[in-house]
């Protein structure tokens, strides 16, 4: 039996808490389960720490009802979680869904306030915590991450002094005046106080986090400090998560990604100017206004179908919440009306593709596209941004990017725009279309030195690193990943 498995779980020395597991469940046509590889940057980014570490995750596998005993994936080991059908719909749909994800992004939706969702958020978190508090070893380190479990931080101190918790959130932190609408606004501010280090994507956020511990829980702050009554002092700093840079690089170099951005290419009817948008079908993500624009500029001959085709990938996303379902009509009629009334055989406006796709693919289509349109109207990071930029290699490729999303704070040779000013959109989309290739390239080469300099293994270096200054009382040592 390999580690992890069976009921006698191993201790471990590091632990991630996510609401997800690093790995997805897949049912074959034969009702064969196997377990893939998630896509997702989390499970790059600490892998090579939990090797070194000994260490384990605990998630939740993303269908209702499963029980799964703790197992062994790819030399990991992998803890699950199980939640009811009821919880799905009242922990994740409900309160991690619909009311915290709208509430932290700028209140693009309305947040709906539940207090059985709420109810069920506190249960999920608190099986979470007990889940890790039974799993953690003596002084282990346990990392929590995202808006889903803002309470395991306090509910596993209480259970487990002994530990160092972090916990890091992806999404934005918002400001105080927003906050401030959640009934269980105090709750939340001290789940996360529970942790020694708070890790945000901006320092903005970091500097709303304090403010609001300082006004709506009292306690004494300074700087990026706040001092607990107990003695204990809980750091908030900002921590810009990054992408696997030099992976996705030697991904985008090979023979093989070439041929097909090629053939890409030569499948939308080798069109002079390929744009393309890349997300998961979230109206936090701006699809809608920037669909808007380039129909515009279709419209006013600005550009033209007969040499500019715009591919928009839109991976579905959280189906059963009702703003999404929404979203899915609205963006499918839209781009119905924009092919109806603007394409023409063979050459369609718009290339909607509502699916996800892998990596290798994704490189492909990021090589493929002269210009990356990524415009959300509010975005912890952004990591696609990211992504596309290391495809670029050889410095050509254009990126316009929203001032709204993380990623504009290092990305600063993009095409900045206001996701919400439609004609300024329409302004940088053309002038990244038009823009001179020396222009490009030393944008370019600006921007993949930055994702170059700070990937996500320095990320994860970092935040351990400063876990170890925060709370140096319980000095059992992680071990930095080994250099690759
Ligand atoms: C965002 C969140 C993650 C989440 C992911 C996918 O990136 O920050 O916590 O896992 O979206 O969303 P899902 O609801 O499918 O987990």
């Amino acid at each position: 039996m390999s580690k992890g498995e069976g009921s006698a779980i191993r201790k471990a020395d590091l632990l991630i808490v996510a609401n997800r597991l690093p790995v997805d469940r897949v049912v074959g046509p034969d009702g064969s389960v196997s377990w893939r590889r998630s896509p997702g940057g989390l499970v790059t980014a600490i892998e090579p720490v939990m090797r070194e570490n000994d260490g384990a995750w605990i998630g939740w596998s993303g269908g209702a009802d499963d029980d799964i005993d703790p197992f062994v994936e790819d030399g990991m080991s992998l803890v699950p979680v199980t939640l009811s059908g009821q919880e799905v719909e009242e922990f994740y749909e409900g309160f991690s869904n619909a009311t915290l994800w709208p509430l932290y992004h700028d209140v693009v939706a309305k947040p709906e306030f539940h207090r059985e969702w709420w109810d069920s958020y506190v249960a999920v978190n608190r099986r979470f915590a007990e889940r890790a508090a039974q799993v953690a070893d003596e002084k282990a380190l346990v990392w929590v991450h995202d808006y889903q479990m803002q309470l395991v931080p306090a509910m596993l101190r209480e259970l487990r002094p002994d530990l160092r918790i972090g916990f890091f959130l992806h999404i934005p932190f918002p400001p105080a005046e927003l906050f401030q609408q959640l009934p269980w606004r105090r709750q939340l501010l001290e789940g996360l106080l529970g942790a020694d280090l708070v890790g945000f994507q901006r320092p903005g956020a970091a500097q709303n986090f304090v403010r609001l511990v300082r006004q709506r829980v009292g306690h004494k702050t300074h700087r990026d400090l706040v001092y607990l009554p107990d003695g204990r002092t809980v750091r908030a700093a900002a921590y810009p998560i990054s992408i696997d840079t030099p992976g996705l690089e030697r991904l985008a170099r090979t023979e093989s990604t070439e041929q097909r951005a090629k053939e890409i290419r030569e499948q939308l009817g080798n069109p002079r100017t390929v744009l393309l948008g890349v997300d998961r079908l979230d109206y936090t993500k701006g699809i809608y206004d920037r669909l808007r624009a380039f129909r515009e500029l279709l419209t006013q001959g600005d550009l033209s179908v007969d040499d500019c085709v715009f591919v928009q990938v839109a991976t579905p996303s959280r189906e059963r919440v009702e703003q999404y379902r929404r979203l899915r009509d609205e963006i499918d009629r839209l781009v119905g009306r924009i092919n109806g009334d603007l394409g023409k055989i063979g050459s369609p406006a718009i290339h909607y593709l509502h699916t996800s796709y892998p990596k290798d693919e994704m490189a492909a289509l990021f090589r493929a596209a002269d210009v990356m349109v990524v415009t959300p109207l509010r975005d912890g990071m952004n990591l696609v941004a990211k992504e596309y930029v290391a495809c670029r290699y050889d410095d050509t490729g254009a990126l316009v990017l929203s001032e709204f999303a993380g990623a504009a704070d290092e990305l600063r040779q993009a095409f900045r725009v206001n996701p919400y000013d439609i004609n300024g959109m329409k302004d940088a989309i053309l002038t990244a279309v038009h823009a001179q290739p020396r222009d490009l390239a030393r944008r370019m080469k600006a921007m993949r030195k930055t994702v170059s300099e700070h990937d996500v293994k320095g990320w994860a270096r970092r935040f351990l690193e400063s876990l170890d200054e925060t709370a140096p009382e319980h000095n059992k040592k992680v071990r930095p990943a080994t250099a690759q």
